[in-house]
């Protein structure tokens, strides 16, 4: 059994991670592959009490350290319980944060420095790197207005406190922003950077180009690229055009499963 592929949407709060991997998931899914979806902190029962007492406001006092030890702490649960069965089993995992967003706020925001951070993802996470990171990176003003409005709008409906982050000063979500893009110039193989204030149309149809050409990346054999149905698609064919791919439709047989897209490298 291949070994699934690995996926995760990291920015500032309000960048719109959460509507963009929903539809990432639809997408997906709409191409035969169902996604595990999961998020940190949270995603496990164990993690999903470690994210109320890291994000809640009364959670007052709280030593930079003991964050970033509580953000290893739900990662290496949810390694364990979800993510690396999921891609034992060959699954596609989206997750919605993962240890690039320690880097961004302990070792960015709160200036633990990306060192410590890297050397406990070692210990304590297996390494375990992302096959693919779509970073969603609008401009600072953007997102701080995004997500104050949203937990705003999140308090007054449900009662619910996430705002211990929210609370910060544009400081330190400027050194957020700042270590972000760090990140992403260090590993522009892993990171793909969707920056600017793009609609959200224009943001998904990057991240599909992004993680089309993964996928097919993956599947080449030799010149060619053989995969499911659904993968026919024009977005993906323009998007492998400009990289020298020539993309057809091939016909096996009949019915909804009987063709398969071919992606073949020009001559
Ligand atoms: P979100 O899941 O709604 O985006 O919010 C999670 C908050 O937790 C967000 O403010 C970023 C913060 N966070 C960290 O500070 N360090 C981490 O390692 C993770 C995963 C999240």
């Amino acid at each position: 059994m291949p070994r699934g592929h690995f996926i995760t949407l990291e920015g500032l709060d309000g960048s719109g991670k959460t509507t963009q991997i929903k539809r990432l998931a639809a997408w997906l899914e709409r191409r035969g592959t169902v996604p595990v979806v999961t998020r940190q902190p949270g995603g496990t029962a164990t993690g999903d009490r470690i994210r109320a007492l890291a994000l809640d406001s009364r959670s007052a006092g709280l030593a930079p350290l003991t964050e970033m030890a509580l953000m290893f702490a739900d990662r290496a649960q949810a390694i364990a319980e979800v993510i690396e069965p999921a891609l034992a089993a060959g699954k596609t995992v989206l997750c919605d944060r993962f240890t690039d967003s320690t880097e961004a706020y302990q070792g960015g925001g709160r200036e633990l420095g990306s060192e410590i951070v890297l050397e406990l993802h070692r210990l304590l996470c297996g390494n375990l790197q992302p096959d693919l990171t779509l970073l969603l990176l609008p401009s600072l003003e953007a997102s701080l207005r995004r997500a104050r409005r949203r937990n705003e709008r999140a308090i007054a409906e449900s009662g619910t406190d996430e705002s211990r982050f929210e609370q910060e000063k544009d400081a330190f979500y400027s050194r957020v922003w700042a270590k972000y893009k760090e990140i992403a110039e260090r590993e522009p193989e892993r990171v793909v950077l969707i920056a600017g204030d793009l609609t959200i149309d224009e943001v998904h149809e990057q991240i599909v180009e992004a993680v089309a050409e993964r996928l097919i990346a993956a599947a080449i054999q030799g010149d060619v690229a053989l995969i499911g149905h659904g993968w026919f698609n024009r977005a993906i064919a323009q998007s492998l055009s400009r990289r020298g791919w020539r993309s057809s439709r091939r016909t096996f047989g009949s019915g909804p499963w009987s063709f398969i897209a071919l992606h073949e490298r020009k001559p």
